[in-house]
């Protein structure tokens, strides 16, 4: 049976990271996964994680399961931390949330429900997205479509074209909105665009969900949110898929929510249930670690300011990044790649063809994903120059 099964190519993003790490290249430049990189390259453990880990392992008892829906107090904490804490909706019951494994586990859950109440949804996801998105939602059988996002000659969002895809959602479709930081492109939808889908979905019928897997590293956690709270205000139904991977450095500890806006605590209720069993379908029961270490940080009010002080320091180094970026590729190249400045969070689209991504690769050890997404974080002192330069001979 199993020599009926062909080999597959390697991951869009995780295939070209393990290329990079096996090139023996002093002088290379990962740029390829979105994980959080200091100036040395590393990806560090936040401290505020380090102190809550001794916590844990003094005080942990047992290594029990957890119930289903995981630990209370991470959902709680992470309602708070999405929605804000002053929320009408969290006072008035009507918001629900299960512990995943991950911002994939709470896409996949949520997905599940999806198809569970409306089989023939179609889910519009941008153009472009996040590779694993397609596969992600898809393999739950529903079906999916995309709206037109990204304006390569403006670096922008091309909201018109957007608007005019986001007309053709029917009632009960589902459309796909990156909360922040989009990826791969860094463009994110302005207020008074969120207010517009906001509309839409009043007028077509549709239910946002929202994937936030990068909130503080935009502008500031509530900054960051305010685009998931406006339509929170206004909207019945709402889901969001929440991740502590790299706003915490949880990565691989597997730490996600995903968070339902109901029309009321009875549907809060149900939906729960539901959650639950799907959860139980796929997986059983969620990891303890990652969601014990976040629950401890974000309910610690030390550990807390400690933690949102690293977070906005490394929002800073990125932000940092992109202007030394900017100004080295414009040198370098004589050409205006203010765009990068522009970009909100980890991820830079650089427009090259995959003619210059796989040059790039080949000759000077530069990895990104083929879309010509880099990484800013895995950009510093040390390699930005050489970047810069490898860039401008491939131009
Ligand atoms: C990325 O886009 O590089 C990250 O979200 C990691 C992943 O799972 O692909």
């Amino acid at each position: 049976m199993l020599d009926e099964l062909e080999q597959l190519p390697g991951d869009a993003i995780l295939g070209i990271a393990a290329a990079c790490q096996a090139d023996p290249n002093p002088a290379k430049v990962d740029l390829t996964v979105g994980i959080y990189m200091d100036e040395d390259g590393v990806c560090p453990v936040f401290e505020a994680i380090r102190a809550a880990q001794q916590h844990l392992v003094a005080e942990e008892v047992s290594k029990s399961y957890l119930p289903p829906a995981g630990v209370a107090g991470f959902n709680e904490g992470m309602q708070q931390l999405v929605l804000g804490v002053e929320n009408e909706a969290l006072a008035s019951g009507r918001v629900t949330s299960i512990q995943a494994p991950g911002g994939c586990g709470a896409l996949r859950i949520a997905s599940e429900l999806v198809h569970s109440a409306t089989p023939d949804a179609t889910v519009w996801v941008s153009d472009p997205s996040w590779p694993n998105h397609l596969p992600l939602l898809g393999s739950v059988g529903l079906e999916i479509a995309k709206y037109r996002y990204y304006d390569p000659a403006s670096h922008g969002v091309n909201f018109d074209e957007m608007v005019a895809d986001l007309k053709k959602a029917k009632k009960g479709d589902v459309v796909l909105i990156h909360g922040c930081c989009h990826n791969p492109c860094g463009a994110d939808l302005r207020a008074e665009q969120w207010a517009r889908v906001g509309d839409l979905a009043e007028e077509q019928g549709f239910i946002p969900f929202v994937d936030f897997a990068y909130q503080g590293l935009g502008e500031g956690l509530d900054a960051d949110a305010e685009g998931i709270r406006s339509l929170v205000r206004r909207l019945p139904e709402m889901m969001v898929a929440s991740s502590c991977s790299k706003n915490m450095g949880l990565y691989r500890e597997r730490t996600g929510c995903a968070i339902f806006l109901c029309q009321d605590a009875a549907t809060g209720d149900a939906v729960l249930s539901q959650a639950k069993v799907a959860a139980r379908k796929v997986y059983s029961m969620p990891p303890a670690h990652g969601a014990l270490l976040a629950s401890k940080v974000l309910g610690d009010s030390n550990l807390r300011s400690v933690w949102e002080s690293e977070l906005s320091g490394m929002c800073e180094r990125i932000n940092r990044v992109r202007a030394e970026l900017v100004a080295k590729l414009n040198a370098a190249t004589g050409r205006d790649f203010g765009f990068i400045q522009a970009e909100k969070g980890m991820f830079s689209l650089h427009g090259l063809n995959s003619e210059q991504v796989d040059t790039l690769r080949d000759q000077y050890s530069v990895y990104m994903v083929g879309s010509s997404r880099i990484n800013v974080a895995g950009v510093n002192s040390k390699n930005v120059d050489y970047l810069a330069s490898s860039i401008a001979s491939v131009l």
